[in-house]
């Protein structure tokens, strides 16, 4: 049996993997529109176990499985209770009894990393509260797009200090990315995560209150919801603080003309970014949104040895 690979935030990929894996999704994307696209995943099954609500995510990996030829089948908490019902180590030696790959979107890290331990399929993380690392690498897929590279680029984060902020600068640490957090000290990703993951990196992260600095000649500015699933009775509190880092025109006149506007959706217009700037010419998030189809596909082939 070969060894399965797990995609459970960027610390599983290298520089070379990476760089791979970017190709090979930007080449499947022009396979896909044209009609061809190959079906390693046939005769396979995968579970899509949901936590959280999500639009993007789930169909994105329905639709990529089927298209890759296998069958995908979704399954909330309700049917698993993990860790309730049974320990995630039994349930994990159950399903990968079933199926040939596991996504999974969840609240805690540390619940897919034991799932991880002991799956015998491979196990994607498809969100926790800690990181996204899927949208981090389909939106640097269409970066690479539309820029040509991500290394080397200076890209902003405005706004809370999440699990896409993590997944951000987990990026950062694996590609020569300079990173600026846009946020206030109480909504900031956590010092010693930073820290931690930045030791030994290539790329370099800056936190900063001042909004003008973090967007200053900035190549792309990101955002997302002041208050993430789960955190939702937060949303007026952090509202208050993050005001100041909302994307809006008189905030991005400070980056580069031509800079990229991105948020992984949902967005909530009018907080966290203006109406006009998600419909600006600069503004890709539907791109994005897109381009988590084709990426995952290649995190998909990539975990189970087809790629
Ligand atoms: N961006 C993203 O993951 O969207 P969903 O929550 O809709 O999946
Ligand atoms: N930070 C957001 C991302 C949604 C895709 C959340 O966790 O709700």
């Amino acid at each position: 049996m070969t060894t399965k690979r797990d995609f459970l935030s960027f610390a599983d990929l290298s520089r070379a993997d990476y760089l791979h894996l970017i190709d090979h999704s930007i080449r499947l994307k022009d396979q896909t529109r044209a009609g061809v696209c190959p079906q390693p995943l046939f005769g396979k099954s995968a579970a899509l176990i949901f936590h959280k609500p999500s639009l993007r995510t789930r169909i994105s990996f329905e639709v990529g499985v089927r298209q890759l030829g296998g069958t995908g089948f979704f399954i909330t908490d309700k049917e698993i209770e993990l860790g309730k019902r049974e320990t995630i180590a039994d349930v994990a030696r159950v399903i990968s009894r079933y199926v040939d790959l596991v996504v999974i979107r969840t609240f805690k890290q540390s619940d897919i990393v034991e799932l991880a331990q002991w799956s015998d399929a491979p196990v994607i993380n498809a969100l926790t509260d800690l990181l996204h690392p899927c949208q981090v690498f389909c939106d640097l897929m269409t970066i690479k797009e539309k820029l040509g590279t991500v290394e080397g680029l200076k890209i902003t984060y405005l706004g809370d200090g999440n699990n896409m902020t993590r997944s951000w600068i987990e990026a950062a640490r694996l590609l020569d990315i300079d990173l600026w957090v846009g946020t206030r000290p109480e909504t900031d990703p956590g010092k010693e995560f930073i820290a931690d993951v930045m030791k030994g990196g290539k790329g370099k992260v800056t936190v900063t209150s001042d909004p003008i600095a973090a967007v200053k000649n900035a190549d792309v500015v990101y955002t997302d919801v002041w208050a993430s699933m789960g955190e939702k009775d937060k949303a007026d509190e952090r509202a208050s603080l993050l005001v100041p880092y909302q994307i809006n025109a008189g905030l991005m006149s400070h980056a580069k003309k031509e800079c990229l506007i991105m948020h992984c959706l949902p967005a909530e217009r009018g907080r966290e970014i203006t109406d006009e700037m998600m419909e600006h010419k600069n503004s890709v998030v539907f791109d994005e949104a897109e381009n988590r189809l084709h990426g995952q596909k290649s995190i998909m082939m990539w975990c189970m040895g087809a790629i």
